[in-house]
C-alpha cells in the first residue's frame, strides 16, 4: 500500500514538473492557447508527455486553472486590505467586536480560527490590523486549568509570547488574552467587546 501510494504521489509530481514545462492547457499563458505556441496537439510525438492519458492532461490542466484562478482572487482581496498573507496562513477581520466564544464561533463558521500568532512575524500582521480598525482583539490563546499557563485553542502550550510587561496578572480569573494596540498581550475576562480577527 505504501509503496504503491509513494509511486503514485511520485507519478504525479513528476508529472506536475513536466507539464508545468511542457504541457500547453488552455487560457493559461504560456501554454494553450497562446498565438505562436506550440498547442497540445502540436506537442504530440515530440514530448515525453505524448504517452499520457487526455484525460490526466485535462486534470493536470485543470489543477493549474484553478492555483492560477485562486492567486488572482487572493491578490484581489489583498490589494483591497480583505485580507493579509503571512506566511502560508490568512488574516481577516469582519470588523466587528463582540465577547470571546462569539469571535470564535464566527471564525470558526466562515472555515478558520481566532488569529494566533506563533511568532513575530505573524504577530506584526495581526497587529497591522489591531492598528487598521484601533480596536483590541481577542487572540486563539486560552488560559489552561492550571492559572498562568495559557495555550492554543487545541490545547498546546504557546511556543512564542508577546505580553505586555507585568502580564499575564490574572491568576485564573482572566482566561482570554487580548492584543494591545502595540501589538503586546494581555490576559483578559472572556466576556469583553473585542475585534474579531481570524485565520484560515
Ligand atoms: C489593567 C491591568 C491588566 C488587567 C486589566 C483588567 O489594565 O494592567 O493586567 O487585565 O486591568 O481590568
Ligand atoms: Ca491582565
Amino acid at each position: 500500500m505504501f509503496s504503491y501510494m509513494s509511486y503514485m504521489l511520485t507519478a504525479v509530481a513528476a508529472l506536475l514538473v513536466t507539464c508545468d514545462a511542457l504541457c500547453k492547457c488552455p487560457g493559461i499563458p504560456g501554454l494553450f492557447g497562446i498565438p505562436g505556441l506550440p498547442t497540445r496537439d502540436g506537442l504530440k510525438g515530440q514530448s515525453h508527455l505524448s504517452g499520457l492519458p487526455g484525460s490526466l492532461y485535462t486534470e493536470v490542466c485543470n489543477i493549474l486553472d484553478l492555483k492560477r484562478r485562486l492567486s488572482r482572487l487572493e491578490g484581489v482581496l489583498a490589494l483591497n486590505g480583505k485580507i493579509i498573507e503571512v506566511g502560508e496562513k490568512i488574516l481577516a477581520s469582519n470588523g466587528k467586536e463582540v465577547d470571546f466564544p462569539s469571535a470564535l464561533e464566527s471564525c470558526e463558521e466562515a472555515g478558520g480560527t481566532l488569529a494566533t500568532p506563533t511568532n513575530e512575524e505573524e504577530n506584526k500582521a495581526v497587529l497591522g490590523i489591531v492598528k487598521q480598525y484601533n480596536r483590541y482583539a481577542y487572540l486563539g490563546i486560552k488560559e489552561s486549568e492550571t492559572s498562568g499557563q495559557f495555550m492554543y485553542m487545541n490545547g498546546i502550550p504557546l511556543n512564542y509570547t508577546k505580553w505586555h510587561p507585568h502580564e499575564p496578572n490574572g491568576k485564573g480569573s482572566e482566561k482570554c488574552v487580548e492584543m494591545y494596540t502595540d501589538g503586546t498581550w494581555n490576559d483578559r475576562r472572556c466576556n469583553l467587546y473585542r475585534l474579531t480577527i481570524c485565520e484560515f
